[in-house]
């Protein structure tokens, strides 16, 4: 397993640009088993798990092809319904192709995710959904089984506006039988992203990035090809992660190449907090500022503060004055970064779903280990501001979501050191 060397403290200086967003990029390449042709992308993000998803959708019979970093998806001839355990386990996001499948072919036998390192993270809100559009579902053998003649459009009031149930449900309504409208519906960027992807082959959509969404079923020879490469929107969390690398490191870089709307709530957290950030349209500037000051956080759902963005801001408030509060509402296990920053010398005291924060003047550097995704992104981002070398293991984590991090890093000055294992 790879592991990284950072040597910290660096000033990071510099322009970095944004990768495709992970979480866009999922559901939009899953929205092509809707399309019985070629949809060509550009830039779609060098990750694992965008290789995971591109695995479980070629077992389906999906036809890929990469030229550069244009990628070509072609579901002209898919052969199988089947979204097999040993590719799910790797990546929750897989159980999107339920919608897809059942709403073309009828039938659909997807492996229940099971929980993951921050979460239980069950599927009853998208399974709900599906049944409220005609599905008839059972749990067999760790398998969601589901099958309909044909989906028909309704009225799907979600319980919590999850993103996924959002995004299977958007998917699945496609080719239903009239119209179908989502209440209570997630709001998150990458949802008006898979809409504009889906309105962009023909489908029509209303309110994508609003609590009701409304899609109009269509008959899959109406859907057509838009005759352009589609390019996802730039990753909001990469962005928030370098913007808060940026800031800790006491250096000046731009982190470019997405929309600064989409993180309107963290930027204005930051300012409050007393970072000196320059506003662009498609970037973010920043610049040396005075120690920043603590605060408190809560995550939410869209457009609350992200909780993809909750570990990365501890790393920040571990080395501000005064004290933080972090309130985490989306996931109930998702401070496992919380032991492996203290072994950095950060002070943090979890209750309950909340952590205290307490500012500490410096960060020594340790020997620490990755438990899933942003919590390792913020592990990188206290051993950049640690005294001496930190070990960062199991970065394979890292990798599932953040495209060539350490060169990105590297090219602002930072010493990164990946370590084959
Ligand atoms: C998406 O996960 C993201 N993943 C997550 O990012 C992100 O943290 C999350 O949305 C919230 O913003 C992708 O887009 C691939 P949810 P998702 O359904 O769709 C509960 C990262 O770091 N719930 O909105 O799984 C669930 O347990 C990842 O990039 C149910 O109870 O999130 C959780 O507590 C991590 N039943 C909450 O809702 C359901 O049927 C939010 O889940 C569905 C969800």
């Amino acid at each position: 397993m790879d592991k990284l060397l950072v040597t910290g403290p660096c000033r990071l200086n510099g322009t970095v640009h944004i990768s495709s967003a992970k979480n866009a990029t999922l559901p939009i390449l899953v929205a092509t088993l809707l399309c019985p042709y070629p949809v060509k992308f550009d830039s779609i993000p060098e990750l694992m798990d965008v290789a995971t998803i591109i695995k479980i959708l070629e077992s389906m019979g999906l036809k890929t092809s990469k030229n550069g970093n244009e990628l070509v998806a072609d579901a002209s001839h898919l052969d199988n319904q089947h979204a097999d355990y040993s590719l799910v386990k790797t990546m929750r996001a897989s159980v999107l192709v339920l919608g897809p499948l059942l709403a073309r072919y009828g039938v659909a036998s997807v492996s229940l995710p099971g929980g993951c390192a921050i979460g239980a993270r069950p599927v009853d809100i998208h399974l709900m959904g599906m049944e409220k559009l005609g599905a008839e579902i059972e749990i067999e053998n760790g398998y969601i089984k589901a099958k309909c003649t044909k989906l028909k459009g309704a009225v799907i009031t979600l319980p919590f506006p999850s993103v996924g149930a959002t995004e299977n449900l958007m998917m699945a309504a496609v080719l239903a039988e009239g119209t179908t409208v989502i209440e209570n519906a997630a709001m998150e960027p990458e949802i008006d992203d898979l809409a504009d992807f889906l309105i962009s082959q023909g489908v029509k959509i209303e309110g994508a990035g609003t609590s009701r969404v409304i899609i109009h079923g269509m008959d899959i020879k109406d859907l057509k090809p838009s005759g352009k490469n589609y390019r996802v929107i730039g990753d909001r969390i990469e962005a928030a992660t370098f913007i808060i690398a940026g800031i800790m490191s006491g250096g000046d870089v731009k982190v470019t190449d997405f929309n600064p709307k989409h993180l309107t709530y963290v930027l204005e957290t930051l300012t409050k907090m007393g970072a000196n950030l320059e506003i662009g349209d498609n970037y973010v500037h920043v610049k040396k500022s005075e120690r920043l000051k603590g605060t408190m956080i809560e995550t939410a759902p869209y457009p609350g503060f992200p909780t993809d963005v909750q570990a990365q801001m501890m790393a920040l408030m571990s080395t501000v004055e005064g004290n933080s509060i972090v309130t985490e509402t989306i996931f109930e296990n998702r401070f496992m970064h919380v032991p492996e920053m203290a072994r950095m010398g950060s002070k943090v005291t979890l209750k309950g779903h909340s952590a205290l924060i307490e500012g500490v003047d410096s960060l020594s550097a340790a020997p620490v280990m990755c438990t899933d995704l942003r919590a390792s992104a913020a592990l990188i981002l206290c051993a950049l501001n640690a005294h001496g070398q930190s070990e960062i293991q199991r970065v394979y984590h890292l990798d599932r979501g953040y495209e060539k991090i350490d060169e990105k890093l590297t090219n602002l000055g930072a010493k990164i050191e990946r370590v084959k294992g």
